[in-house]
């Protein structure tokens, strides 16, 4: 049986006392789904998140980190630094990172072997920009940045890692993939992995939707049979719909 996830990223957004806050209301919501929940607040606050999380099953984790065990690379957070504040799993490949941030597939396949290498779990983003979706070249797209990035990989690498799908043109837009677009892409990356590792490994893999995920779509969303959670964004900033979200398994 997969793993149920909904992981909230909160990008760049919260400070000290903001992040407080939504904790505490979070901390306030009664869980009745089984699915995994995980939140990622921004580097400076995940030591505090994860402290104020401790007795509870909500998981804090990292949206990004470098592939350095160490060293000059200014301004970067390696997967050591995050395990010393009790981080476990890190979000790689986000599409800002990639637009924003010039991230690779070659450079994010260094990511991964780093977290992996740490014994950390791997939530890995990836997904198509409009043109691709229009021209029909989503699949091909997304295949590659799946094979670039992971499958120089042994098999049992993937028992630690989940992959989320994020259409890019549906990222804080407001528009969401519809349930069978998610459905269709979701069954394309579970064969493009059984092909490559066999059917028990690609059933194994959790794969999440994000892009747009709210409280009034969730629950469909979620019940196509290859969706096996979502990761948030602008929803997660509110605990009420955040656990609407998580809820609606
Ligand atoms: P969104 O973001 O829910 O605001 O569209 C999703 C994401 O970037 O993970």
């Amino acid at each position: 049986m997969r793993k149920q996830i909904v992981a909230g990223n909160w990008k760049m957004n919260n400070d000290l006392s903001q992040t407080e806050s939504l904790i505490t209301e979070l901390k306030k919501i009664k869980k009745t789904s089984t699915a995994e929940v995980m939140v990622a607040p921004t580097f400076t606050n995940l030591y505090n998140a994860f402290d104020a999380l401790r007795e509870t099953d909500i998981e804090v984790i990292a949206q990004n980190m470098h592939f350095a065990a160490n060293g000059a690379y200014t301004g970067e957070i390696s997967a050591s630094m995050l395990k010393s504040v009790g981080i476990q799993t890190v979000i790689l490949g986000h599409s800002e990172r990639r637009e924003y941030f010039n991230e690779s597939d070659a450079m994010l396949a260094k990511k991964v072997d780093a977290a992996l290498a740490n014994s950390m779990r791997v939530i890995f983003c990836f997904g198509e920009v409009l043109e691709d979706r229009k021209s029909g070249n989503h699949e091909n797209v997304v295949g590659s940045q799946i094979k670039n990035a992971l499958f120089h990989l042994e098999a049992d690498a993937f028992k630690h890692i989940v992959l989320a799908y994020e259409p890019v043109w549906a990222i804080g837009t407001g528009e969401t993939a519809s349930p069978e677009q998610a459905q269709d892409m979701h069954a394309f990356i579970r064969k493009t992995l059984a092909d490559k590792y066999g059917k028990t490994v690609a059933d194994s893999v959790s794969i999440l939707y994000g892009g747009s995920v709210k409280p009034n779509n969730a629950q469909e969303i979620f019940s196509k049979p290859d969706v096996d959670g979502g990761l948030i964004g602008g929803a997660a900033l509110n605990a009420t719909d955040f656990f609407a979200i998580v809820n609606a398994f």
